[in-house]
């Protein structure tokens, strides 16, 4: 191995990084990433890398946009900050509230500014627990998530997630927080039944656990359109109807998690769109900016609205905000970003180079490690398998995605390893012939993997 370079070494002493393991990376140190263009990035070692996981599942419009850096300037020459409590605001606040609002076309009503997907989720427990206090509920406060759904790291949200990582010795998930099935057709689904019929027994099991715990405590169910950190996991067709009508029924607020899948990622301006949901909660965040800059956003819709405003009005204050809800810099990188993936037809564009990527990576589908190919539109993950018939995992998980992670570096490609499968989730620029590219770069790694697994 090779000794570590002196910037290797600092960031070796002085940091703790998010989601790594901190023994390993003392002796292996990162990897630099120095600067980044269109839908590439360069470490510091000059190589250059196709980045077709747009950072964490983020930059709608590529790296080096200097439209972006401009409005940024521009906002930070005239306030660099101004905050949005006890009755202030600013332009670029009040300009996204009501451009984000009018893209849900009457569906919601009013925007709440936060500064990660984790506040954003965290502010909507809260949110949904003032809500049934204000209707005087005092019991209806728990809130159904999914196993395997990802909705962020705070205490709330990280109690959201369904990931075991997330809970393991940090002492979550809290209380009221409770997990439903994955609604992943291709391992949970009995022999010969439909997607429909796959649809209608997670719908029914979501009732069970309803009833269970008893309807009057029971008040909101919480999904990302389709998981992404989970695994990139489409929903069986139907899925989303029937989990609205047992919501409806129960009288549950129905929360859509859009922070991958908002601004395009699908091929629809939010997944709710592609999948017919209509959220009472909308969360948006990551693409909102590119993640040029740390913002997000909860949309509330006009039931919601009306109970919290007036709750606030008896209380004398909606008791919740962050110093930078609505930062002026974050707001004006999210216009200009919009504007960007809204003159460049970037939402027509994932479509286009989607249906390239959903159908180059199903091409590879007879590969004899390939489990499943899954996802829409720029969003997708294969799934690898020791054994192809009995659909088994490999031992330990993650060993052969890990690999095919790896090396994929080596093949100048940036993807993402999530248990036994590797992600992709490219920049919304990427043209038809990149996206073949990527996955040409990934069949090799691949290739050596399987090599590699049978030596
Ligand atoms: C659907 C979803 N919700 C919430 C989050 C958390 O966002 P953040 O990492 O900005 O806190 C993520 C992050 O990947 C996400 O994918």
């Amino acid at each position: 191995m090779a000794a570590l370079t002196d910037i290797q070494q600092r960031d070796v002493k002085y940091q703790l990084h998010p989601y790594t393991n901190a023994v390993k990376h003392k002796s292996i140190g990162p990897r630099i990433i120095d600067r980044g263009e269109g839908i590439y990035v360069y470490d510091d070692q000059g190589n250059k890398y196709l980045e077709a996981m747009a950072g964490l599942w983020s930059v709608a419009v590529g790296f080096g946009e200097p439209r972006l850096v401009e409005a940024a300037t521009r906002q930070m020459q005239k306030l660099p900050f101004y905050h949005t409590f006890t009755h202030k605001s600013h332009g670029p606040s009040i300009a996204l509230a009501e451009k984000l609002i009018g893209y849900t076309q009457g569906l919601m009503a009013n925007a709440f500014f936060t500064n990660s997907g984790s506040e954003a989720n965290d502010t909507v427990v809260k949110m949904v627990w003032y809500y049934n206090n204000a209707l005087g509920r005092k019991e209806k406060k728990k809130i159904i998530a999914r196993q395997k759904g990802y909705h962020g790291v705070t205490v709330a949200s990280g109690s959201l997630t369904g990931l075991p990582a997330n809970h393991r010795d940090f002492d979550l998930p809290l209380p009221r927080i409770k997990h439903t099935s994955c609604p992943h057709y291709y391992h949970g689904a009995k022999p010969g039944e439909t997607e429909e019929d796959f649809a209608t027994r997670m719908a029914n099991e979501l009732e069970a656990l309803i009833l269970q715990e008893g309807p009057e405590t029971v008040a909101a169910f919480i999904g990302e359109p389709v998981m992404g950190a989970g695994g990139v996991i489409v929903p069986p067709k139907t899925y989303w109807e029937k989990i609205q009508a047992v919501c409806r029924k129960y009288d549950m607020l129905v929360i859509a998690d859009e922070v991958i899948t908002g601004f395009g990622r699908l091929g629809t301006l939010f997944g709710s769109e592609r999948f017919h949901i209509e959220p009472d909660i909308m969360v948006l965040s990551k693409q909102i900016t590119s993640s040029y800059q740390p913002l997000s956003a909860v949309l509330i819709n006009q039931k919601v609205a009306s109970v919290i405003t007036s709750h606030s009005g008896e209380l004398g204050t909606f008791g919740h905000g962050y110093t930078a809800s609505g930062h002026p810099v974050a707001a004006a990188v999210a216009l200009e970003n919009l504007n960007i993936i809204e003159e460049r037809n970037l939402v027509q564009n994932a479509a286009q180079s989607g249906a390239v990527l959903q159908e180059a990576l199903r091409a590879m589908a007879d590969h004899p490690l390939i489990g499943e190919v899954r996802g829409v539109g720029l969003i997708a993950a294969v799934e690898l398998v020791s054994d192809k018939a009995a659909r088994s995992p490999f031992d330990p998980v993650g060993k052969a995605a890990g690999a095919v992670y790896e090396k994929a570096h080596e093949h100048g490609l940036i993807v993402r390893a999530i248990g036994d499968s590797v992600a992709f989730c490219p920049p919304l620029i990427i043209t038809p012939e990149q996206v073949r590219d990527a996955v040409s770069r990934f069949g090799r790694a691949l290739d050596d993997v399987t090599r590699q697994l049978q030596a």
